[in-house]
């Protein structure tokens, strides 16, 4: 048996806005996939809770229809979805008016068992939720509370949603989720870091010269009309997934994975963080949006067709130089990216090394590369280490670049976990290591709050860039103006 499969007590499980997309796609599938390779305990239960009036019988056939169009068909097997089916009801909930906590009660009637709240709504609504819960004496010693981005659009909403759970639920309850911290690359760049003793003498300033981290998508709006005009990518990917994706990468050796070893350390970076101010926001900083062009499947509209209004200023791409101000990572810049409807989807870290003291070769040797550790996060998941070797045959030393590889495919056998699927369980296991703090999240709303603001005082361009692309010719500027390039994936 392993810890994947290792199962748990029994647990009620009850999803807020049960009938939502975020139940359909990710937490109903994921939660067969954890019940098939054998993690539950019996009675486990699952209950849908939202304002539509639905009957046990309706919300299991919603269940039904997730399943089949999100877990693949090789994947499903009858007994077990009927098993699954079972373990599901549902009561209508009003979030506003508190309709419905009173059946929710005397439905959870075991105050010892695992409870875990799972808030797949509107942020709007934490509040109101975590308030009906407590009055209802629902929140017990073993009650734990999920809540999803948007965590706050700024520092100050941040706090305040914080505040309004926190009335509610205690710190060691509540599992703020970053589905990437729950991918099996990220978690992997701790295994890669701490559990070798090869690259942490050299992971400072000394011998890494730049990190790049990069998370490209193919995808636009995706029907997140609302959503996404109001946050754009800053908001939606940089003060999230790609400051932890930082944050692991730069980190000191927490102690131990203990949940606040982790944490501490990730704040400490968080907090090193050099504040990019108003002046600094223009070279530091680029905005883009994306125009018609072409993906995959063809045209595809640009940003403000998508969104069906004549402008906009919201940014689907950003890249920032972003410096740390502590003694490992001094001058060491680390350049971001992210983007909707670039040219492939493609998220991964690369460290770039310094290049070496001395060449003993000669010109004739050809170039000596610097050598560069990539971890590819998604799609071929995997971690290659390029190094400089003799290119084969007589005719005198001539160097290449290559690469020793992990694929992660070719490696492990079986399906790859959903993100999902490890978090929905760390929070029933209530073990806080993946998830974020309160601090964590507040330190990195105190550094971009600044970029936010630069860019409404100057007007900063929201540059175009064609779908398709790599961005706006002003982030291969941002990176070419220190000397260096895009780490251009093979
Ligand atoms: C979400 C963002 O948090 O992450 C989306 O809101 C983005 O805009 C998504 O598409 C990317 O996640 P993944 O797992 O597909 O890389």
């Amino acid at each position: 048996m392993t810890s994947h499969t290792i199962p748990v007590e029994p647990f009620d499980f009850i999803v807020f806005g049960g009938t939502g997309d975020l139940s359909e796609r990710k937490l109903l599938p994921s939660l067969y996939h954890r019940q098939v390779a054998g993690q539950f305990s019996e009675p486990t239960r699952i209950i849908g809770a939202s304002r539509s009036k639905l009957t046990d019988a309706q919300f299991r056939d919603f269940a039904s229809k997730a399943l089949t169009d999100h877990v693949p068909a090789a994947e499903l097997d009858a007994t077990q979805v009927g098993t699954f089916l079972q373990r599901l009801s549902y009561i209508p909930v009003d979030a506003r008016s508190g309709d419905g906590f009173a059946k929710l009660k005397k439905t959870l009637n075991d105050p010892d068992r695992i409870r875990v709240f799972y808030m797949a709504v509107a942020p709007e609504l934490f509040g109101d939720i975590s308030q009906h819960l407590r009055e209802n004496e629902l929140v017990t010693a073993n009650s734990r509370i999920v809540v999803e981005k948007p965590i706050g659009r700024d520092l100050a909403s941040a706090r305040e949603l914080n505040d309004v759970i926190g009335h509610n639920f205690r710190e060691q309850q509540i599992f703020r989720i970053d589905h990437y911290l729950g991918k099996e690359t990220v978690q992997n760049l701790m295994a890669l870091r701490f559990g070798n003793a090869l690259y942490e003498p050299l992971w400072n300033s000394a011998h890494i010269d730049h990190v790049q981290i990069t998370v490209a998508e193919t995808v636009g709006l995706e029907d997140r009309v609302t959503y996404y005009d109001k946050a754009g990518a800053l908001r939606d990917m940089m003060q999230n997934h790609m400051l932890q994706l930082l944050c692991l990468v730069a980190m000191e050796p927490p102690s131990s994975m203990d949940a606040d070893a982790v944490r501490d350390e990730k704040l400490k970076v968080l907090r090193s963080l050099r504040r990019i101010n108003g002046q600094e926001a223009p070279r530091h900083t680029v905005r883009g949006q994306y125009r018609a062009g072409a993906s995959a499947t063809g045209a595809v509209k640009g940003y403000v067709e998508e969104l069906g209004k004549p402008e906009s200023r919201t940014e689907t791409f950003v890249a920032i130089k972003a410096e740390i101000e502590n003694w490992r990572w001094a001058g060491v810049p680390f350049y971001l990216r992210t983007g909707k409807r670039l040219a492939s989807r493609l998220s991964e870290i690369a460290i770039e090394f310094k290049q070496i003291p001395h060449n003993i070769f000669g010109t004739g040797a050809g170039n000596i590369m610097a050598n560069q550790l990539v971890i590819r996060l998604q799609p071929d998941e995997g971690i290659r280490q390029f190094i400089m070797i003799k290119d084969p045959g007589p005719g005198g030393m001539r160097l290449r670049a290559t690469s020793l590889d992990v694929s992660f495919a070719n490696t492990f056998e079986g399906r790859n976990p959903d993100a999902y699927e490890r978090l929905i369980m760390d929070v029933v296991r209530g073990n806080q290591t993946l998830f974020m703090r309160r601090d964590e999240v507040e330190a990195a709303w105190t550094w971009i709050d600044p970029i936010l603001n630069a860019w409404e005082e100057n007007r900063q361009e929201v540059q175009g860039y064609t779908a398709g692309t790599w961005g706006p010719s002003a982030a291969i500027a941002l990176i070419e103006r220190d000397g260096r390039t895009w780490h251009e994936s093979t």
